[in-house]
């Protein structure tokens, strides 16, 4: 029996070939086994406590998964591409390993209520390893800035400069997006774990199940509480999907960051060589191919979460084979998500800031313009007006080819009359940062406080 299909019962014609082959899994879903084994086994349990089967002959399944799992492990196990997917070649080599009581496990269950339950539990361990991945690189942001808590840099509106910031500062802003990740990962987490199992085919089962038994024996929080819901769910993936499209957003938003303050345009930033790669034709070139290809990657992701979408629009009641096609583009995400936070995490950590660069730029351009402006309306002048007369003063500058602080006080007070010799310390970079220091600002002492702030949030587990 073992060799044959399990479901061949009705079928008078052998599948043809092509068929076979157009419809296995087992390459891809054979990842599941670790998750579809444990099932198995609580499954096995529960059939027995419930006197669905034997005790001997629960005990014998789950000696026989056991064993099973031992030769997956170790790479022994043969994978068979005519048993389909990774729920039917378990049961078969179960069958064919301990006989008669392998043959009981599927009772009261089907590879509809079957597969979901992997999955989540699949889904659930890795959420929680790419948890503690993103940690790992905030942690490694918190470091970063702490490390260069002096060192000030332009920050950038449309690209232009804009107003002096810490370094630091524009590192903790990634430290949030990252927060919010984990946040969501968490939620979406919360979401999945409950246990599809006992839903069966779709309308449940007439066999006496303790559905609570298994959920709370998995660690689910309680069973699905609809079995056609239950077996043709699949908003959990789509969820987690959507979280990791954000995080490659996130991703990809800094690795153009990178990219931009490694050019000799910005030369803000170094990447140690170990982390970069050179041209086989241009001898001179250290190119930032690691940001380039997490930017890349993040396509595939979004790309994944669309898929799934679009395959689960229209699907009737309850599970459909189309259903299948959800774990190609999730395991791509799992593992394009999880390599490229770890090696990000590596990057930032590697990561050697260039502060007197950063000084040469913030000094080039007129970014304490806006604290010209601020100095006039606390001496009275309306915001606008202040605005106006900074901007005059910013053209008239620009024309001579000199700095804000490179005019004369008498110079200065052309334009107007409020100015004063203490204007001269506010056009200082470093007065312009530590000026800004409303919450949340890039002031060193708000700076500080985020730093310490994120430390704490850091040793929370958001799962
Ligand atoms: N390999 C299938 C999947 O991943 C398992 C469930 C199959 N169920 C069925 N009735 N054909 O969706």
């Amino acid at each position: 029996m073992s060799k044959e299909k399990p479901w061949a019962g009705r079928f008078k014609e052998k599948t043809a070939r092509s068929v076979e082959e157009f419809t296995v899994s087992v390459e891809f879903d054979s990842r599941l086994a670790y998750w579809d084994i444990l099932g198995s086994k609580v499954h096995a349990r529960m059939l027995a406590r419930q006197g669905i089967i034997s005790e001997e002959d629960a005990q014998k399944i789950i000696e026989g998964l056991e064993k099973i799992w031992r030769e997956i492990e170790s790479g022994r196990f043969r994978w068979r591409s005519e048993l389909e997917d990774v729920h039917m070649n378990i049961e078969a080599a179960l069958i064919e390993l301990i006989g008669p009581a392998g043959a009981r496990l599927h009772t009261a269950r089907s590879r509809n209520d079957q597969v979901a339950t992997d999955v989540r539990l699949y889904l659930r361990d890795e959420i929680d390893d790419l948890c503690r991945r993103l940690q790992g690189l905030q942690q490694a942001l918190v470091d970063k800035a702490e490390e260069n808590i002096q060192v000030i840099m332009p920050g950038f509106t449309h690209l232009q400069h804009a107003q002096p910031i810490l370094f630091a500062h524009h590192l903790m802003a990634y430290f949030e997006m990252f927060q919010r990740d984990r946040e969501r990962l968490a939620d979406c987490r919360r979401r999945l774990n409950y246990c599809p199992l006992g839903s069966a085919a779709l309308a449940g089962t007439g066999f006496p199940v303790d559905r609570h038994f298994v959920a709370r024996e998995l660690g689910f929080t309680a069973p699905c509480a609809n079995s056609l819901d239950a077996v043709s769910d699949r908003d959990f993936i789509i969820e987690f999907l959507g979280a990791a499209a954000l995080i490659m957003m996130h991703l990809s938003r800094l690795s153009e960051e990178l990219i931009l303050w490694m050019s000799s345009e910005f030369a803000f930033v170094d990447l140690p060589d170990a982390y970069c790669t050179g041209s086989s034709i241009m001898p001179q070139k250290k190119n930032p191919d690691v940001p380039e290809l997490i930017r890349g990657k993040s396509g595939r992701v979004f790309g994944h979460l669309l898929s799934l979408l679009t395959t689960m629009k229209a699907l009737p009641l309850a599970y459909n084979r189309d259903m299948q096609e959800d774990k190609e583009p999730l395991f791509d995400t799992v593992d394009t998500v999880k390599t490229a936070v770890a090696i990000m995490g590596e990057i930032v950590a590697h990561l050697k800031p260039r502060p007197e660069r950063m000084r040469e730029v913030c000094e080039e351009g007129f970014l304490t313009a806006t604290d010209l402006a601020d100095y006039l309306v606390e001496k009275g002048l309306a915001f606008r007006e202040a605005h106006a007369v900074a901007g005059r003063v910013v053209a008239y500058a620009l024309e001579r080819g000199r700095r804000l602080w490179e005019l004369s006080l008498e110079e200065l007070r052309r334009f107007s009359e409020l100015i004063d010799e203490d204007l001269l310390e506010r056009l200082s970079i470093e007065g312009s940062v530590a000026r800004r220091n409303s919450f949340g600002g890039t002031a060193p002492e708000r700076v500080k406080e985020a730093i310490a702030s994120a430390r704490t949030r850091l040793s929370q587990d958001e799962t």
